[in-house]
């Protein structure tokens, strides 16, 4: 396989890949690194390499055609290459990524400098544009590094333990499970017994735990992303169980005081089934209680006698699981009883965080707002209006208010049930 880099640093390289694992892969004919320097093909009497941005702005941007003739030089435009670009602006790299890149015969990476490269030569000559994360480095030349380390880890023969790239961190989908080598005592901690018991298939099961405890640890987006084998669902699933926090986070499904249609204040009528799935997704998501705000004693009769058919009559002979999402359900006359009713159990007033489907002017990112709840031991309620919406005096006087979830279209009529599930998933989901 071979690796070129057209750069105008090509000394970096020097010294990066002239030991260890890649030079010995070098030296047994596995891989090719070549690096070219960009400025050699400069046409300009001063080996000029970049110019001021058309429109205006700080910095210089990078030429194309100097770019434009390296490739052409390298066969950049052979069918056999691929073109990458390094740049913040790319697609994050990743292990999935290094593997199907160790696939392709010949890898050219562009190193931009300075405020990027003229755009022309994204579009005539890149076939990828890769980031290595959410920072700004230098130059694209670090990024190459850590690229071609990594997919020339994925080359037959360039680990010497071909066992090693599939045990590894990410490579099974899962962080790596803990190390350990001599002294069996360091500092007064031993070595886990199971590790000097010699029983391989023990050995085995223990890895396999505690790669699974570490992920769910530090990257929960990992376990949801990969496909575990069954044993593999009970260990996070007790992960789950012994994990569990209790909830800070409280919500209520406000009919009054709501707008209707022309903005005059109203009551509005139960819906059984947003009852239903708005219970069901607090309950998937570990919400502290689930509170019904209705002034009317007919309608909280009515919702009453439906909560009861889930949880006592028929409907609960039919499904069981009903009576588990109803569990902590509780029908309030007010927001104001609501609130109080919190305040009695948690010792604290709630922190109101509301929800609108239309912008104003200080909104909370749902990031934020999750790291809020996460980090503050107070308890925090939510409010989700029916009808049109909590009326401006609620929203006004909340502690946060959350951006609306919009989607990919101007249409935006989500029902309260489904902006319920999905707010939840952001504030209290896997973290994809
Ligand atoms: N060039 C500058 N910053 C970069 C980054 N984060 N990834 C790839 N190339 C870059």
């Amino acid at each position: 396989m071979h690796f070129t880099i057209l750069t105008l640093f090509p000394e970096m390289f020097e010294s990066v890949f002239s030991s260890g694992v890649i030079s010995r892969a070098c030296e047994d004919g596995l891989l090719s690194i070549n690096t070219h320097n960009i400025r050699d093909y400069s046409q300009d009497k001063h080996k000029i390499v970049d110019d001021r941005p058309y429109g205006g702005g700080s910095g210089m941007v990078m030429k194309p055609e100097p770019i434009a003739a390296a490739l052409k030089d390298v066969g950049g435009v052979d069918e056999n290459s691929k073109v990458i670009l390094l740049s913040p602006g790319g697609k994050t790299f990743n292990n999935e990524i290094a593997k199907e890149l160790s696939g392709h015969e010949k890898l050219i990476f562009i190193c931009g400098r300075y405020e990027g490269i003229d755009e022309r030569i994204k579009e005539k000559y890149v076939d990828l544009e890769l980031s290595i994360g959410d920072y700004v480095l230098s130059g694209g030349e670090y990024a190459a590094m850590a690229i071609i380390d990594s997919v020339a880890r994925y080359i037959p023969g360039v680990l010497g333990n071909e066992d090693s790239v599939v045990d590894e961190s990410f490579s099974s989908g899962l962080l790596e499970y803990p190390q350990y080598t001599r002294p069996e005592e360091f500092e007064g901690s031993s070595v886990p017994e199971i590790l000097l018991s010699g029983d391989h298939k023990k050995i085995d099961d223990w890895r396999r735990q505690k790669s699974i405890e570490k992920t769910f640890a530090k990257r929960p987006d990992l376990i949801d992303r990969n496909i575990l084998e069954l044993d593999d669902i009970n260990t996070v699933d007790s992960l789950k169980r012994k994990l569990k926090k209790n909830s800070n986070l409280y919500i209520a499904l406000v009919h009054y005081p709501v707008y209707n249609k022309q903005f005059n204040v109203v009551k509005t009528s139960f819906t059984n089934i947003d009852v239903l799935d708005i219970a069901r997704a607090g309950r998937t998501y570990g919400v502290a209680s689930f509170y019904l705000v209705h002034p009317v004693a007919e309608q909280q009769d009515l919702i009453r006698t439906v909560m009861e058919h889930w949880t006592k009559g028929k409907g609960y002979e039919y499904n069981t699981s009903r009576k588990e999402s109803l569990e902590y359900t509780y029908i309030s006359e007010s927001l104001e009883d609501t609130i109080e009713t919190i305040e009695k159990t948690e010792g604290v007033r709630p922190k109101i965080i509301v929800t609108d489907a239309r912008y104003s002017d200080k909104m909370t990112g749902y990031l934020e707002m999750r790291e809020t709840i996460e980090n503050d031991p107070n308890p925090f309620l939510l409010l989700f209006g029916t009808g049109y919406g909590l009326i401006k005096e609620i929203i006004e006087g909340a502690d946060y208010n959350l951006k609306p979830v919009v989607g990919s279209e101007t249409f935006n009529h989500l029902s309260v049930r489904s902006a319920a599930s999905i707010i939840l998933d952001r504030l209290c989901g896997v973290k994809i």
